[in-house]
C-alpha cells in the first residue's frame, strides 16, 4: 500500500514446489489495480486544486486570491484549511478503517476484503466525479480512503500468500511501482483534463474509477488464499485452491504446514501486545521511525502539490502540470532503479546516497526561492525555473531509490513471524497518520515558513540519516528466518534487545500463513 509498497515480507525458509500460473499472474495483476488506485489518489489531488474551474466551484475564496492577484503573499496563495481537507480527509478516513479492514482480512478473507475496497472505491469515485458542493467532495475522498484503508491491507497480504516464495520479495517493490505509476497516470490525466473547461476536474477524479472497477472485477474472479480458507475452517477448499495457484498435485507438504501455521496462528492471542515487548522492540523502533521519517522527507509536498507549488513559484498552470508530469516521470524510473539495485548495493547505501542527495537538492531549491521569490515577486525567470524542477527531480529520484520503497521494505523483512502482521498494520497506520499530517499541513507551512520550508524538511533528512547510519542494520540478501542471528544480535546497540531467552521466533513456523493473525 501503499501504500505504498505494504507487502507483508515473504516467510523465508523451505521452498516448496510451485509454477507461476494464470492464477499468480492474475494476482500480479491486481496488485497494480491496488497500488494504481492508491497512487492515482495521491497524485490526482494536486493538479485538480490547482484547476481553476475547479477553484471557483468548491474553493472561491482561494480562486479569488490566485486570479485576481489578490496575492498577499506568493506563499499563501493555497493557504485554506478546506482545500488541504480535500486531499488529507482521505488519509484520515484510511487510516481509521485499516483497524476494520485487519478484521475483515481475518474473517472474511483476503478476496472479500478487496471487494469492499473496491465497493468503496466505486461510490468514492461517484461522489467525487459528481460533487455538487464541497460536502459531497469531502464524502467522496473519505470513500476513497476507505478503500485505500482496505485495499492497503488485504491486497498485499493477498499477493504474499499467493505468490511463489522466489517472488515475493520483487512483488514488494512492485506494488511500490505502481503506486508511482498511478502518481504519474494521474498527473498526465491532469494535464490533458485541465485543458478542458467547466468539467475537466470532473473527468480527472471520475478516470479513478478505472483502477477502481479493475479491482472490484479482479476480486470477484480472483479465489482466496488458501492460507485464508484454512484460517476460516475451509479445509478441503484451502487444499483444491492451492493445487490450482501452485499448479502442481502433490501440495501436502505445503498444505500441512498452512495448516500448522494456522493452528499456531491462533494460540497467539495478543500479537499487539507481544509486538510491545523488549525483544520486539528493534524491529518496532524502525518501523515506527521509518514510516515517520519517510513522510519527513517532504515527499508528499511535492507528490500532492506539486503543481500548486509550481504555480506558487509562478509557473502558469499548463507548466505546473507539465512539470508535474515530469517528477512524476522520474518517480516511476527511479523506483524501476530500485529494484535493480537494492539486492547489490543494500538497503544502507541507498538511504545513506539518497540522504546527501536529497539533503543537497533542498538546500538549493531553498536558497533560489530564497532569492527568487520573495512574498509580491512575478514569475520565475525560466532558467531558474528550469533549475528548480531539475533540483526537485533530482530530489524525487534520491527518494524513489530510498525511502520510497525501502520504508515498506525493511519493516516487512525484519518483523519475525509471531508479530510480523501486527507490525504490518502499526506500518501502515504510522505511515498514514503522518501522510495525513503532511497533507494537511504543508500548504499553511509554506505559507509561514516560505522557501525556508525546504530548510526544514532539509533538517529532517539530516537527522534521519544520522538515525540510518546509527541504527539501521544492512538486511541485504538475509534469510528472514535468520534476522535474528546474523542482524540484529550482530548490531552494537540492537543485540541488548535480544539477550531474552524466551526469544521464540525459532519455536514457530518458518512459513507464511501466519502472517494474517492480526
Ligand atoms: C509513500 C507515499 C508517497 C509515495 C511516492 C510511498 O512510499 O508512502 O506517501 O506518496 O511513496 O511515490
Amino acid at each position: 500500500m501503499a501504500g505504498g509498497g505494504l507487502s507483508v515480507a515473504a516467510a523465508g525458509g523451505v521452498e516448496f514446489e510451485a509454477k507461476i500460473t494464470p492464477i499468480v499472474i492474475i494476482s500480479c495483476i491486481m496488485a497494480a489495480t491496488g497500488g494504481l488506485m492508491f497512487g492515482y489518489d495521491v497524485g490526482v489531488s494536486g493538479g485538480v486544486t490547482s484547476m481553476p474551474d475547479f477553484l471557483k466551484k468548491f474553493f472561491p475564496v482561494v480562486y479569488k486570491k490566485t486570479e485576481e492577484g489578490d496575492l498577499g503573499s506568493n506563499y499563501c496563495k493555497y493557504d485554506n484549511q478546506g482545500l488541504q481537507l480535500f486531499t488529507s480527509s482521505l488519509y484520515l478516513a484510511g487510516l481509521t478503517s485499516t483497524f476494520f479492514a485487519s478484521y475483515t482480512t481475518r474473517r472474511l478473507g483476503r478476496r472479500m476484503t478487496m471487494l469492499i475496497a473496491g465497493v468503496f472505491f466505486l461510490f468514492g469515485v461517484g461522489f467525487n466525479a459528481g460533487a455538487q458542493d464541497l460536502a459531497m467532495l469531502i464524502v467522496g475522498r473519505i470513500l476513497l480512503g476507505f478503500g485505500v484503508g482496505f485495499a492497503n491491507q488485504a491486497v498485499p497480504v493477498f499477493l504474499s500468500e499467493i505468490a511463489p516464495t522466489r517472488i515475493r520479495g520483487g512483488l514488494n517493490i512492485l506494488f511500490q511501482l505502481n503506486v508511482t505509476i498511478g502518481i504519474l497516470f494521474a498527473n498526465l490525466v491532469n494535464y490533458g483534463t485541465a485543458k478542458i473547461h467547466g468539467w475537466g476536474w470532473r473527468l480527472s477524479l471520475g478516470l479513478a474509477g478505472i483502477p477502481a472497477l479493475l479491482l472490484t472485477v479482479g476480486a470477484l474472479l480472483v479465489v482466496d488464499t488458501p492460507n485464508s480458507l484454512i484460517e476460516r475452517g475451509k479445509l478441503e477448499e484451502g487444499k483444491a485452491v492451492l493445487r490450482r495457484i501452485r499448479g502442481i498435485d502433490n501440495v501436502e507438504p505445503e498444505y500441512l504446514e498452512l495448516v500448522e501455521a494456522s493452528r499456531l496462528a491462533k494460540e497467539v492471542k495478543h500479537p499487539f501486545r507481544n509486538l510491545l515487548q523488549r525483544k520486539n522492540r528493534p524491529q518496532l523502533i524502525i518501523a515506527v521511525s521509518l514510516q515517520f521519517f519517510q513522510q519527513f522527507t517532504g515527499i508528499n509536498a511535492i507528490m500532492f502539490y506539486a503543481p500548486v507549488l509550481f504555480n506558487t513559484l509562478g509557473f502558469k498552470n499548463d507548466a505546473s502540470l507539465y512539470s508535474a508530469v515530469i517528477t512524476g516521470a522520474v518517480n516511476v524510473l527511479a523506483t524501476i532503479v530500485a529494484i535493480y539495485v537494492v539486492d547489490k548495493l543494500g538497503r544502507r547505501f541507498l538511504l545513506l546516497q539518497a540522504g546527501v542527495q536529497m539533503f543537497l537538492s533542498q538546500i538549493v531549491i531553498a536558497i533560489i526561492l530564497g532569492f527568487k521569490v520573495t512574498d509580491t515577486s512575478e514569475n520565475l525567470s525560466s532558467g531558474i525555473g528550469i533549475l528548480v524542477v531539475v533540483m526537485i527531480c533530482t530530489y524525487v529520484a534520491a527518494f524513489a531509490w530510498s525511502w520510497g520503497p525501502l520504508g515498506w521494505l525493511i519493516p516487512s523483512e525484519t518483523f519475525p513471524l509471531e508479530t510480523r502482521s501486527a507490525g504490518q498494520s502499526v506500518t501502515v497506520c504510522i505511515n498514514l497518520v503522518f501522510t495525513f499530517l503532511i497533507a494537511q499541513a504543508f500548504l499553511s507551512m509554506l505559507c509561514h515558513f516560505k522557501y525556508g520550508i525546504f530548510f526544514f524538511f532539509s533538517g529532517w533528512v539530516f537527522i534521519m540519516s544520522f538515525f540510518v547510519w546509527f541504527l539501521v542494520p544492512e538486511t541485504k540478501n538475509i534469510p528472514i528466518e535468520e534476522m535474528t542471528e546474523r542482524v540484529w544480535k550482530k548490531h552494537w546497540l540492537w543485540k541488548r534487545f535480544m539477550d531474552d531467552d524466551e526469544y521464540i521466533q525459532d519455536d514457530l513456523p518458518k512459513k507464511n500463513g501466519f502472517e494474517e493473525k492480526l
